[in-house]
């Protein structure tokens, strides 16, 4: 790579890594008692995917950072730059960072600059642009960056505990990227507010007010929105419309809220412009047009009236994004870029010369609306090369389906061990694939220890 000043910086390669076990919405929603139909058509969720005894944000980010450095063949030595975006806290101080180094050991390669980024889901998103603003630099060697987003979505036993989930995802970033940044498209939120957080350093699990962190999700959207169009007017001259992308891509805490968040955009684009919107669906939203921010918020039937408006351009502009989220849940820092890989997974061969609009949301709250180009590149760093090493629909049909009893013991166990020393882990790693790391005990003084299931090994 040539250190002059890089074009098209952005997302050259991916690899998705998500643990192999996991337990049925349906099965779940009749395990729970709730009502038939909650979790997989209230929530919109199918499956929820979570880490075993055996796995946790660091064995899953070290499985990702050396599938994607062995599948594309990256000298290891050719990163300057390794961001982690997470939210899971193992270590008050030691970043997750420090434990990929590991992955480094071997190649002599220790200048890799870069630590942990956390703010709940958003984390994932600021590496991102760190590593992005690092190669845009006067500081950039020429080197690429890589950006880790790995999180393990747990909840206390309650109406949140179905939008668990757990995955992590690896991205590198460089200049002539298939997926580039377009740099000045970027709205942003950021306010205080107390709506997903984790102020209790004993558990796992997150204080959540449910509704609130629903509003606030989609007060950030249309802040980080009204930010984009006027940056998007600023440089273009004229007004942005959901017509102007081909897809928007959102962070996906359960499903239902991705169709309500494309259903609030749409009512945004009605509100600006009633011909921004479709001439059949205007009359299904006028009823709404008088309505304050405040009741707009708090109104199920404008909900129900935008998604309904919404639904045709939601299939096209949407839908392809929304398979992974559905299947593994909520994936907090890794959630957003698991749906934009699911796009890629869809829609690979027709992306080229399309816009993508992405939604970063992270609780406490940050959020950031931004956009990428699709263009043409260079193997390996191809978007059909991309998808064969993602292989996510082989990755989704190797996995294995607890019953929801075997699930619920298994959050026993984690509870247990979360912040605890001094254990093994039973070592039953009969689950996890060839070459994936996983921990096999912490010691007294809580150093956690991994290894590499051998690629020789039975599954
Ligand atoms: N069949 C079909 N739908 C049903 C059924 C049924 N039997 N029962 C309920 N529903 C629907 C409800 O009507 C509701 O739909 P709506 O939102 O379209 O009105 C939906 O299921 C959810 O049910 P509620 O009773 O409204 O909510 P619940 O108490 O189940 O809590 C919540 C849902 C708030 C999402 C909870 O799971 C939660 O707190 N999750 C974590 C927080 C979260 O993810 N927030 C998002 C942003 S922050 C972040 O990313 C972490």
């Amino acid at each position: 790579m040539a250190s002059s000043h890089p074009n098209n910086v952005g997302i050259l390669a991916m690899d998705i890594y998500f643990p192999p076990t996991c337990v049925q919405q349906e099965a779940l929603e009749a395990h729970d008692g709730v009502g038939k139909g909650k979790y997989t058509i209230g929530l919109g969720q199918d499956c929820m995917t979570f880490c075993t005894e055996v796995e946790d944000v660091i064995s899953m980010s070290m499985t990702v950072v050396s599938s994607l450095l062995e599948k594309y063949n990256v000298d290891p030595k050719k990163i300057g730059r390794l961001e982690v975006g997470s939210e899971t806290v193992i270590d008050k101080s030691k970043s997750i960072k420090t434990f990929l180094m590991q992955v480094f050991e071997d190649s002599g390669n220790s200048d890799i600059e870069g630590v942990d980024s956390t703010n709940a889901c958003y984390g994932g998103t600021a590496a991102l642009f760190n590593c992005v603003n690092w190669v845009e630099s006067s500081s950039w060697d020429g080197r690429y960056g890589l950006v880790v987003c790995t999180d393990s979505a747990v909840y206390a036993e309650g109406p949140a505990r179905p939008t668990g989930g757990a995955a992590a995802i690896a991205m590198l970033i460089g200049p002539d990227a298939p997926v580039a940044f377009e740099s000045k498209l970027r709205g942003s939120h950021m306010s205080h507010a107390y709506d997903f957080y984790k102020p209790n350093l004993a558990s796992e699990y997150p204080v959540v007010d449910g509704k609130l962190s629903q509003t606030c999700y989609l007060m950030a959207l249309d802040s980080c929105y009204r930010v984009f169009c006027e940056k998007f007017k600023k440089l273009e001259r004229r007004d942005f419309s959901i017509s102007d992308s081909d897809y928007f891509v959102f962070h996906s805490p359960y499903n239902k809220l991705v169709q309500k968040s494309f259903g609030r955009l749409y009512f945004n684009d009605f509100m600006r412009n009633p011909s921004f919107v479709d001439e059949v669906s205007r009359p299904t939203l006028a009823p709404y047009a008088s309505f304050s921010d405040e009741e707009s918020y708090q109104s199920r039937d404008l909900e129900k009236a935008n998604q309904l408006a919404a639904r045709d351009t939601y299939d096209a502009k949407v839908q392809p994004s929304t398979l992974i989220p559905k299947q593994i849940g909520n994936m907090y820092t890794a959630s957003l870029y698991a749906a934009f890989a699911s796009l890629l997974h869809n829609k690979h061969d027709s992306l080229v010369g399309k816009r993508v609009v992405m939604f970063s949301y992270g609780s406490g709250l940050t959020a950031t609306m931004f956009s990428f180009r699709i263009r043409e590149s260079q193997h390996p760093f191809t978007l059909s090369n991309i998808v064969s090493v993602m292989n996510v629909s082989d990755k989704l049909k190797q996995r294995v389906e607890f019953p929801p009893e075997k699930f619920v013991e298994n959050t026993k166990i984690m509870e247990h061990h979360y912040g605890a020393k001094d254990f093994v882990t039973g070592e039953d790693c009969k689950y996890l694939l060839p070459g994936t790391f996983y921990l096999t005990k912490v010691d007294s003084l809580y150093r956690r220890f991994y290894s590499k299931k051998d690629a020789a090994a039975q599954t």
